[in-house]
């Protein structure tokens, strides 16, 4: 049996006897050995705003310059990890509940991981930041307008949402909770790809995640 049970958009953990184990190598171990921290930026904006975009270019980067990164993309994670959620309210909390969950395992492995979601809900998302911690959590509002992403629709989805394919679509048929008080604004509609990749990678300098000196390598 599953060990935890599904109720609504709560889940309660049931597995007893269960005893955390400490790794054979911290946290700052690693990070002393990468020479960077590990960290999670998370961004978050409607289908099409450029979320994967940024992230592949952005992990490119951090990659080239011999850092620790990883990319955990919305769909790659709905072929895996998720196959078995849709995009009911309760289902995409539980999908980002799972992203958080798994980037939590990155971040102590060193990592910076970028996490491309739509994650159209602020409670989700700060469900996530709790999760990962306040100080590992880096929200990154991916910012275009309806028309912008519909104007671009890079898979199609606008066009079955406007042909009445897709019902529940974000910005569409469902809605999105832009982020308050973000830690970073990238906007696609004024800013290019190499411009959002490095105002990123300016974050993480400022918040000392990565070190200045690769940022100007
Ligand atoms: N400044 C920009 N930054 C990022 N993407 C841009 C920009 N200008 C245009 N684009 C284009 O917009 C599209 C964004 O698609 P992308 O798959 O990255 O969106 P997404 O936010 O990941 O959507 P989804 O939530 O559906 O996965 C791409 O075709 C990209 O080339
Ligand atoms: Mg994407």
């Amino acid at each position: 049996m599953c060990p935890t049970r599904l109720y609504g958009r709560g889940r309660v953990a049931v597995s007893k006897n269960i005893q955390w184990q400490e790794g054979g190598v911290t946290r700052a171990e690693r990070e002393g050995r990468s020479g960077h921290r590990g960290v999670s930026l998370w961004f978050t904006g409607l289908s099409g705003a450029g979320k994967s975009t940024l992230a592949q270019a952005l992990e490119h980067e951090l990659v080239t310059r011999g850092m620790l990164a990883y990319t955990l993309d919305g769909d790659n994670f709905r072929h895996g990890l998720s196959n078995d959620l849709g995009f009911s309210r309760a289902d995409r909390s539980e999908n980002i509940r799972r992203v958080a969950e798994v980037g939590k395992l990155f971040v102590d492995a060193g990592f910076i991981v970028l996490c491309a979601f739509v994650s159209p809900y602020r409670s989700d998302r700060e469900r996530a930041r709790v999760c990962l911690g306040q100080g590992d959590f880096l929200e990154v509002y991916v910012r275009a307008s309806v028309d912008t992403c519909r104007a671009r629709d890079a898979k199609g989805l606008y066009a079955q949402a406007a042909a009445g394919q897709i019902a529940d679509l974000t910005g569409v048929g469902s809605s999105y909770e832009p982020p308050e008080s973000p830690d970073l604004v990238v906007d696609t509609e004024r800013q290019s790809p190499v411009e959002g990749v490095a105002a990123t990678l300016e974050l993480l300098v400022r918040r000392g995640c990565i070190p200045a000196r690769r940022e100007s390598a």
